[in-house]
């Protein structure tokens, strides 16, 4: 019924319980401008358009799963919806002429002065109240740290999550599983969404100039706030191969269309610390569709999970018209935003060796808020200690050179020394030797190097169980 290129298709997928079509739509307008503009759906706001506010959540269960997750609808393209099912705020009350669950509790916690935020409040609550999770202090404010409120105060909107979210909600969310298309063509704009690997590969050398479009938590912005329509988008996430993810007992491989929501349980179970970290990726909002090949993709030296995955040894998978290509992932980086990709190429899965008993693993961020925050440093070591003597280490930062990048001169000071305070302490103090950060709005170079050099201490008394919060002066 379908095929792949030239032809005019509509979009396809239930918006609050029905069929809904976009005919004629720019397939990267944002969502946000579409429920508002074409479809008079006014409840769903807009503060930021770049994902920060969560003014704009909205839930989706998107093709293929079958989990409400809420998103930001201004960083969504309407290509993306195809095959989906999206509920607005306008969607909850309707069904049965009662305030949903969440909403009243909004109502009887006084959780909403101006308004504003509620819609998105209310969004991100009914997607949490949704989901498996045994819901706990920790992970209502998990569950929040997308939405912010500029009038209420959070402790309102807190209790209200507390009294709507803990209640069990009765039956599942039935699977999204419409047929999708595999091309849209409107005004001259083309969006493909092929559903092979070797679908996207053809579809990569026919336009090698046309942007890959994963869960658009980076590329979005461009629709959002830089107003950009590409000629051309090659959309990923609905590509069977690339949403796999392998859990073998030595390796984890991740598809690099799967989410970080998806990859959290898995990431959990071999290396906690970078759970940890993957966590504090953005917002809820953001992690239900953003991936680790979008952070790959996006070569930022401050991107989160590169130094993490460089210190864990990890092997990109590519994939291009002559076949599979390997490259270990401290080889893919060359400069500030150049890779070895060819422009035939697409990234098509990260593979991460898990840990020998022998090994152990910690990451930390450093940012100016916990949640929410783009980091200004980010230190990822993975150390091989046998009998109290350091045999191997693997150091990488992010946020202090063009690249991330291994601490050589640092690693080097490790090896073959008994682990103690003073062995991570000197070999903290080399790292001006590995690295000349830049001074930018986020941080200092001089605090970049004192506080990477510092995470040498934090490292060795986390690993001793220690307390990490006291202040280390070098
Ligand atoms: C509010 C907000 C908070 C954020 N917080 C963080 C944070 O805390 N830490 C962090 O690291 N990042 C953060 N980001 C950035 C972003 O969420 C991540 O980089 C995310 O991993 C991008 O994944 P994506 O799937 O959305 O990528 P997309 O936006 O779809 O793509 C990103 C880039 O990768 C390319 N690409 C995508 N797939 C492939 C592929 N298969 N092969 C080759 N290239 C590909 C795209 O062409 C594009 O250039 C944040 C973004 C926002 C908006
Ligand atoms: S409008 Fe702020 S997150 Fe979308
Ligand atoms: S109620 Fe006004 S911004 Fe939250």
């Amino acid at each position: 019924m379908y095929d792949l290129l030239g032809n005019i298709l509509t979009i396809n997928f239930r918006l609050n319980g029905e069929p809904c079509e976009a005919v004629a739509v720019a397939p990267t307008k944002t969502v946000l401008e579409y429920l508002r503009d074409d479809q008079g759906l006014k409840g769903t706001k807009e503060g930021c358009a770049e994902g920060d506010c969560g003014a704009c959540s909205v839930v989706l269960v998107r093709n293929g799963t079958d989990q409400r997750v809420a998103v930001n609808s201004c960083l969504l393209a309407v290509g993306q919806l195809d095959g989906a099912e999206l509920t607005t705020v306008e969607g909850l009350s309707e069904r049965n002429g009662e305030l949903e669950s969440v909403q009243q509790a909004i109502v009887n916690e006084d959780g909403t002065q101006c308004g504003f935020c509620t819609p998105g409040f209310v969004m991100a609550l009914h997607a949490l109240r949704h989901s498996e999770e045994t819901v706990s202090e920790e992970i209502i404010h998990d569950a929040l740290a997308g939405n912010l409120c500029r009038c209420t105060g959070y402790r309102s909107i807190v209790d209200a999550a507390r009294a709507a979210c803990t209640v069990a909600v009765q039956g599942t969310t039935p699977r999204a599983d419409h047929e999708t298309s595999e091309a849209h063509e409107v005004g001259g704009q083309k969006f493909f969404a092929p559903k092979t690997l070797a679908q996207l590969v053809a579809l990569r050398a026919a336009y090698p100039d046309a942007p890959l479009l994963s869960g658009g938590t980076d590329l979005g912005l461009s629709f959002s706030k830089g107003r950009e329509h590409f000629p051309t988008t090659i959309f990923t996430q609905n590509v069977v191969e690339m949403r796999h993810i392998e859990d073998r007992p030595d390796s984890l491989t991740i598809g690099a269309a799967a989410t970080y929501t998806e990859s959290l349980p898995f990431i959990e179970a071999a290396w906690p610390s970078f759970a940890t970290l993957v966590r504090r990726i953005g917002s809820r909002q953001i992690r239900n569709v953003g991936t680790i090949g979008g952070n790959i993709g996006n070569a930022s030296p401050i991107g989160d999970t590169p130094p993490c995955l460089i210190a864990l040894d990890a092997t990109l998978q590519l994939q291009g018209p002559n076949g599979p290509r390997e490259i270990v992932l401290e080889d893919y980086f060359l400069d500030y935003r150049k890779t070895d990709l060819a422009a035939d190429e697409v990234i098509a899965a990260v593979q991460v060796p898990k840990l020998d008993e022998s090994q152990v693993f910690r990451t930390y961020k450093i940012s100016k808020r916990y949640d929410q925050d783009i980091s200004a440093v980010i230190g990822a070591f993975r150390l091989t200690i046998e009998n109290d003597v350091v045999r191997e280490a693997r150091i990488a930062f992010g946020g202090m050179a063009a690249t991330p990048k291994r601490a050589a001169a640092c690693e080097v000071a490790l090896i073959g020394k008994t682990w103690t305070e003073e062995t991570a302490r000197k070999a903290g103090t080399l790292i001006a030797e590995d690295f000349a950060p830049i001074d930018d709005h986020r941080a200092s170079a001089a605090y970049r190097v004192r506080v990477a050099s510092n995470l040498f201490v934090r490292l060795f008394r986390d690993l001793a169980g220690q307390d990490v919060t006291e202040v280390v002066t070098l």
